[in-house]
C-alpha cells in the first residue's frame, strides 16, 4: 500500500498567518501540523509516501523530512500548481500509484483514538474497492456526508448537501484499490471547478464497492480550518500529552514501535532535537531511563 499525504491550498482562511507559510506547516501544539497524518499513514504499516504541496512550499516539506530514509520511509514530492481538487491527487501521484492500492489523507486532518493502527491495518488488508471512514459531527453540511441504511451499508454520498440525510462526515482519509488512478482521470470538474473526491468516492459506490468504517464515540477527528478550532486542537493534544506522559503523532517513536527503524537510530533522531522537551522524549522512548543513564 502506497501513501499520499495532500497539503497544497492556499490556507486562506488562516491569513495572515499563511501568507508565508504552508498551513500544514503551522504547530499543532509541539509538532508541525504534517506529522499528524504522517503517522497515520505510518500506522498503517505505510513506507512509501508521496507530499504533494504548493509550489512555493514543497522545499519546506523537503526540509523537515527529507526522504524519509531516517524514519525508515521513503518520502517523494510532487507540485499542484493550483489547488484543482482533492482527487487531483491521483492524477499527480499516478506514478506513484502505479496500479496497486493506496491511502490519500489530508494534510490538515487529524485524528486520535483507542485501536486506531488495528482498525486501520484491518481496513487496509480487506480493501476491495474503497475505505471510507466516517465520524459523527454537528455541523454535517460543511462536510462530504454519507448515509447508511439499517443494516450499516453506504447507500449514499454528497459533497457539502444544503440537507444532509445523516450526521456522518466522511472524513479526510481515504483508502482505495488499483482503480482509482482510471476513475480520477474519468471525472469532469464540479460547478467549483474542482475534481471532488466524493464523486471518485461515488463512483465505488456505483460499482457497490464503496465501505464505511464508523470512527466512534470517543475518538477524535480534529479540525484545523480556522483559527479557534487549530487552537483547540493544540489544547487537546497538549491536555493529553501533559496528563498521559506521551505523545501523540510523534513520527520517531512510531517508527521506532512499527519496527521501521531500531533503538539506536532513533534515539540519534532525538539527540537532534535534545533542546526540546520532544526531543528529550524521542531518547527516553528509544533508550528507558535506567539505559539512558549508561549512555551517557
Ligand atoms: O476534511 C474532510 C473533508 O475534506 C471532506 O469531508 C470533504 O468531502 C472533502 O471535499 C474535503 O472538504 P474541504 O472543504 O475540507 O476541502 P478543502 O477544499 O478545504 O481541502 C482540504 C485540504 O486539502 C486543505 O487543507 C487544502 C488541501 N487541498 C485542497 C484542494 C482543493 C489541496 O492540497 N489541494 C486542492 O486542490
Amino acid at each position: 500500500m502506497k501513501g499520499i499525504i495532500l497539503a497544497g491550498g492556499n490556507g486562506t482562511r488562516l491569513y495572515p498567518v499563511t501568507l508565508t507559510t504552508s498551513k500544514q506547516l503551522l504547530p499543532v501544539y509541539d509538532k508541525p501540523m504534517i506529522y499528524y497524518p504522517l503517522s497515520v499513514l505510518m500506522l498503517a504499516g505505510i513506507r512509501e509516501v508521496l507530499i504533494i504541496s504548493a509550489p512555493a512550499e514543497l522545499g519546506n516539506f523537503e526540509r523537515l523530512l527529507g526522504d524519509g530514509g531516517d524514519l525508515g520511509l521513503r518520502i517523494t514530492y510532487a507540485v499542484q500548481d493550483e489547488p484543482r481538487g482533492l482527487a487531483d491527487a491521483f492524477l499527480i501521484g499516478a506514478d506513484h500509484i502505479g496500479d496497486g492500492p493506496v491511502t490519500l489523507i489530508l494534510g490538515d486532518n487529524i485524528f486520535h483514538g483507542p485501536g486506531f493502527p488495528d482498525l486501520l491495518r484491518d481496513a487496509a488488508q480487506a480493501l476491495d474497492g474503497c475505505v471510507l471512514f466516517g465520524y459523527p459531527v454537528r455541523d454535517p453540511e460543511r462536510y462530504g456526508v454519507g448515509e447508511v441504511d439499517d443494516r450499516g451499508r453506504l447507500v449514499s454520498l454528497e459533497e457539502k448537501p444544503e440537507r444532509p440525510r445523516s450526521n456522518r462526515a466522511i472524513t479526510g482519509l481515504y483508502m482505495y484499490d488499483g482503480d482509482v488512478v482510471e476513475i480520477a482521470r474519468g471525472l469532469t470538474p464540479s460547478a467549483r471547478g474542482e475534481l471532488e473526491i466524493t464523486d471518485v468516492n461515488i463512483e465505488y459506490l456505483n460499482r457497490g464497492k464503496a465501505r464505511l468504517v464508523d470512527l466512534g464515540r470517543g475518538f477524535s477527528w480534529l479540525d484545523t480550518g480556522t483559527h479557534e478550532s487549530l487552537t483547540s486542537a493544540s489544547l487537546y493534544v497538549q491536555t493529553l500529552e501533559e496528563r498521559q506522559g506521551v505523545r501523540i503523532a510523534c513520527i520517531e517513536e512510531i517508527a521506532l514501535r512499527m519496527g521501521f527503524i531500531d533503538a539506536e537510530a532513533c534515539y540519534r533522531l532525538g539527540e537532534r532535537l535534545s533542546k526540546s522537551p520532544y526531543g528529550k522524549y524521542v531518547m527516553e522512548i528509544a533508550a528507558p531511563a535506567p539505559l539512558l543513564r549508561a549512555v551517557r
